[in-house]
């Protein structure tokens, strides 16, 4: 299993380019489940979850094709198969996103259920109510989700209220409602700009579609997709993460190709952690000017509120910062797992239900650590940037799920980072 060798090594200083949005382009690659005609994706970043992703569509019988790096086209029109197996879906969560279009498309889906991961349990009952108010059965047997169109095959537009804001809920159902009779409205919807990504790229296959990065999203069904180009926006969770190590080690740090519209409730912190931050129509930096990171106080929201995505990262800067920072997480119930690892390297870390107290210090010691889930893995390398000597990060096939050329981008910013394999 491969792990992470980083050496402190001071303060992060330099430029890197953002990759495609990983939350994205999952429900986009998807998309192409709706339509009988090609769907052409760019921007596309290399990662684990978007491999897995193309998997999952090649053994349905998709065609997909790589006409270069970062980008694909995919050809649904070959399917043969509706169904989505155990064995790649408990590697990714994110293979529910082919419920909504399978059964829009296909009149028919076989997905197994997901079931829940690190970070807590998961459920996927809010996607189910949307179907069904859409009129489709949906019987849970064997661990598979098993979703059928009423006779005749389409699906009827319905007014789904949400009572939990669910991100890929609202993607399933905004897909699904895309091909149904009639008009579609989701309450309570998702606002991240993932989901208006995807909203961006289903109009470019014909959907009409409007409210989306709103509370409310209309839908009115079409008869059927074509063919389409779609170029994914930048991945704001890495940006963020990169941004959070320089200011977390002292630096600055640029990213660009990015989009400083997206990271608002990231940057007001980052501010308030003593970075002076610089913002242009696609790029951000975060200069600290050589200074150590002030504590800062999070409370995770969905979109527009601070991204729970971005707690872990945010809980390493506070580690190192000075004074108190209070965490609370409101999304996921089990997401505070990094912060045990981050005690093996000193850090002062109280917990209290779904609340973290950090005291910050000055400096932590490096030590053995283990990744336990893709954001918590950023979590730990910006800890280890940042502590006295060298750091062995075990388990960082977590990080690979989520970000591209991890030891590049940090190399180029002057990190000291090393990929070795263990042997067992
Ligand atoms: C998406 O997950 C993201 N994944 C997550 O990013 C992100 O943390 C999360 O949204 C919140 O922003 C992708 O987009 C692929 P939710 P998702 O449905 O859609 C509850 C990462 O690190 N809920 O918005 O699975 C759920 O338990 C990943 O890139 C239900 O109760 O999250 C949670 O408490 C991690 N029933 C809350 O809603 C449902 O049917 C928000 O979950 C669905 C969700």
């Amino acid at each position: 299993m491969d792990k992470f060798v980083i050496a402190g090594n001071g303060p992060l200083r330099g430029v890197i380019d953002a990759s495609g949005a990983k939350n994205a382009a999952l429900p986009i690659l998807c998309a192409a489940l709706l339509s009988d005609e090609p769907l052409h994706v760019t921007n596309v970043p290399q990662l684990w979850d978007v491999n897995t992703t193309r998997k999952l569509l090649l053994q349905m019988g998709c065609a997909v094709d790589e006409p270069a790096a970062h980008e694909m086209v995919i050809d649904a029109r070959p399917i043969t198969t509706c169904v989505a197996p155990y064995e790649l879906v408990r590697t990714m969560r994110a293979s529910i996103l082919v419920l909504g279009p399978l059964v829009a498309a296909r009149g028919e889906a076989h997905v197994s259920l997901p079931g829940g991961c690190a970070i807590g349990a998961r459920p996927v009952d809010l996607h189910l109510m949307g179907l069904e108010a859409m009129g489709a059965e949906i019987t849970l047997e064997g661990g598979f989700v098993h979703a059928k169109a009423p006779k005749g095959g389409r699906l009827k537009g319905a007014r789904i209220v949400f009572d939990t804001v669910t991100v890929t809920g609202t993607e399933n159902l905004m897909m699904a409602a895309t091909l149904a009779d009639g008009e579609t409205v989701l309450e309570n919807a998702a606002r991240e700009p993932e989901v208006v990504d995807l909203a961006r790229c289903l109009r470019a296959m014909g959907a009409r579609i409007e409210g989306d990065g709103t509370t409310t999203i209309r839908v009115q069904g079409v008869a059927k997709l074509h063919a389409a180009k779609h170029s994914v926006l930048p991945d704001r969770i890495e940006t963020g993460s990169y941004l959070v190590a320089g200011a977390a080690t002292r630096g600055c740090v640029r990213v660009n190709r990015t989009d400083p519209t997206m990271l608002d409730a990231v940057l007001v912190k980052l501010q308030q952690a003593g970075g002076k931050i610089s913002t242009g129509p696609d790029f951000i930096e975060v200069d600290m000017q050589g200074k150590r990171p002030l504590a800062v106080n999070i409370h995770t929201m969905p979109h527009p509120g601070f991204p729970t995505d971005m707690q872990a990262q945010m809980m390493a800067l506070n580690c190192l910062a000075d004074g108190v920072g209070v965490i609370k997480e409101t999304i996921f119930e089990n997401r505070f797992m990094h912060a045990q690892e981050l005690q093996r390297l000193g850090a002062d870390i109280r917990i209290e239900g779904n609340t973290a107290v950090i005291t910050g210090k000055d400096r932590l010691q490096s030590a053995p650590i283990m990744a336990t889930d893709l954001r918590a893995s950023a979590s730990l390398v910006i800890a280890a940037l940042a502590a006295e000597g060298e750091t062995f990060i075990d388990r960082i096939y977590h990080m690979d799920r989520g970000y591209e050329d991890i030891e590049g981008k940090f190399s180029a910013l002057g990190a000291k980072i090393k990929r070795v394999n263990k042997l067992i």
